[in-house]
């Protein structure tokens, strides 16, 4: 399978249909999906595979999977997924990780090397995280990511921060690290 990236302690790699199993202890746990309208069962894991799997064909990205170095399992998942915002494509950086390896900080490294990589393989002015206002964990790995609230959308049918980092912004922290959200906080 292939690996996209590559941090300290995990690796991203396309997600196959094997990964339905492992992956349903992610997206079919209650508590890990409460800001969604409702966890995945068995079928909709599946499918939501094969969505990934798809959009890796038409965008060359989408959601990868997060396997953990020292153990080798698939721990969650972080990439970026194309998506229609006030009817502008936009891409987003999303993740989801397994409830046991919370508060860790692997979410924020996973995210902030999905920033670099795509300001660095994709033609775009702005990265952007979709959040609902509830989910705080979330709304701290943006900011770790170097976001800030641009604006508030409704998003399938519900409200929504949009995270956003420009370009000049990313470009910024990467020549100066220590400006980053760690440091100025
Ligand atoms: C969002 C998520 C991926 C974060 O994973 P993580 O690896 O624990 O995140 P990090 O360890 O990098 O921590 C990010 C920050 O959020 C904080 N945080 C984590 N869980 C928190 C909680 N339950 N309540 C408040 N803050 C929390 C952390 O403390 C950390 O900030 P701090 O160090 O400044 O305090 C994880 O909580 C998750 O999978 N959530 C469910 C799926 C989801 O909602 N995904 C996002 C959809 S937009």
């Amino acid at each position: 399978v292939q690996t996209v990236l590559e941090t300290p302690r995990l690796i991203l790699r396309e997600l196959v249909h094997e990964d339905a199993a492992p992956l349903a202890g992610i997206l079919s746990d209650p508590e890990t999906m409460q800001f969604y309208p409702a966890p995945y069962d068995r079928q909709g894991v599946v499918d939501w595979i094969e969505r990934n799997r798809r959009r890796y064909a038409e965008y060359g990205v989408s959601l990868w999977a997060l396997v953990l170095k020292t153990s080798r399992e698939l721990i969650g998942d972080c990439g970026i997924i194309p998506q229609h915002v006030d009817g502008e494509l936009l891409y987003e950086i999303g993740y989801h990780l397994r409830r046991d390896f919370w508060h860790q900080g692997l979410a924020t490294e996973a995210a902030i090397a999905c920033r670099s990589w795509g300001f660095a393989h994709l033609p775009v002015h702005r990265m952007i995280s979709l959040i609902r206002p509830q989910n705080v964990p979330s709304r701290r790995v943006a900011e770790r990511n170097g976001m800030t609230i641009w604006k508030e959308v409704e998003w399938r049918g519900l409200p929504h921060c949009v995270y956003s980092i420009t370009r000049e912004h990313a470009d910024r922290l990467t020549a100066s690290p220590s400006q980053g959200s760690r440091a100025s906080r």
